[in-house]
């Protein structure tokens, strides 16, 4: 049978995790995908650096838009970061050689998904973005198959675990927002730029891809209102848990007469919720559809191992020769602030 052979550029955490589990998983992957799962060639800004996986057997490339032209490569594995560069440039050059593209890329797809999407269409390639959204949980997955049947009417959710680590810290250990955002600078858990985390702006991003795809929309992230946890005080936190409510950076996207509405900003939730009960780093999505009722996914939002096992969930799902669009239609979005209210099941 053929082999389905990668081409992976950016060696972080995630790409790093994506090696490891074609290398030590390779039997259980083509078992399951009914052919093999290779990589042709690597791509990342060092090469000698020990990243504790063997690469030794893959061609390396310095250049990236290099790397996603190679005839040997079936699908182009994005994971450098960045809306626009290095990455958004080589994604091009990749979907224009009609080679199909998975990438983790959040804020690159937020900005560009809708032209790229359609780069994808017209040269007959595959765009999957699985690990861009909610980290390890398969929630695009979720919504463009087994939730298929659904017209989705309200998705919502925690979906930057920065700030849930944040916020659920002040809380517990009654310390203020500047310590303890400290604190998870020295963790490592802050983006290289912290306002794209504590200013909405990572989980706004997730949100504009998460509503495109459950409306059947234009992703819009300009459209969506955004407010970060800066401002929030441990005074806050405590009136909200005197009143039975915990404070989260909540998304909420719906489609109300008016069209889409996208707000990603902190939110009183019921304390006994599954949304209030979130703790530390992790992520939820809760997603309500006409026929369903209600569906709630929760899981970690980042790391190696969660992230690389949603862009090899796309590997595998292009593998069986699945393929789908998913970014919907322009639709009209609300543009009119509106004044933050609890929202949660
Ligand atoms: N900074 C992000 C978070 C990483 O904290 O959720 C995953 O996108």
């Amino acid at each position: 049978t053929t082999p389905l052979r990668l081409g992976i550029a950016g060696l972080g955490t995630v790409g790093t995790g994506t090696v490891k589990i074609v290398r030590q998983k390779a039997h259980l992957l083509a078992v399951r995908a009914g052919r093999p799962i290779e990589i042709s060639a690597v791509s990342a800004r060092t090469r000698d650096k020990d990243r504790g996986v063997n690469l030794a057997a893959y061609d390396w490339e310095d250049d990236p838009v290099a790397l996603a032209k190679r005839d040997d490569v079936d699908v182009f594995v994005e994971l450098m970061g960045g809306s626009d560069g290095p990455a958004k440039a080589a994604t091009e050059a990749a979907l224009k050689a009609g080679k199909d593209v998975v990438t983790a890329n959040k804020a690159m797809l937020a900005l560009h998904g809708q032209e790229l999407a359609q780069l994808a269409e017209d040269h007959g390639a595959v765009l999957r973005f699985e690990a861009a959204v909610a980290g390890g949980i398969p929630v695009i997955k979720s919504l463009t198959e087994g939730l298929a049947g659904n017209e989705v009417t309200r998705v919502l959710g925690v979906m930057n675990g920065t700030c849930n680590y944040i916020l659920t810290r002040m809380e517990s250990a009654g310390l203020p927002y500047d310590t303890v955002f400290e604190e998870a600078n020295q963790l490592g858990f802050l983006e290289a730029d912290p306002e794209l985390d504590v200013g909405g702006i990572d989980a706004g991003h997730k949100l504009a891809l998460l509503s495109s795809i459950a409306f059947g929309t234009q992703v819009n992230f300009a459209g969506v209102e955004l407010e970060g946890i800066g401002r929030i005080l441990i005074e806050d936190i405590r009136a909200a848990a005197d009143m039975g409510y915990r404070i989260k950076l909540l998304g909420v996207a719906q489609m109300t007469g008016r069209g889409l509405e996208q707000r990603m900003s902190p939110c009183l939730v019921p304390a006994a919720s599954p949304l209030g009960q979130l703790e530390g780093g992790t992520n939820m999505v809760v997603i309500e559809g006409d026929a369903v009722d209600q569906v709630v996914l929760r899981g970690p939002g980042a790391g190696e191992g969660p992230t690389a096992s949603a862009v090899m969930g796309d590997v595998m799902d292009i593998a069986r020769g699945l393929r789908v669009t998913t970014f919907g239609q322009p639709a009209k979005t609300l543009s009119e602030a509106q004044p933050a209210q609890s929202a949660a099941p």
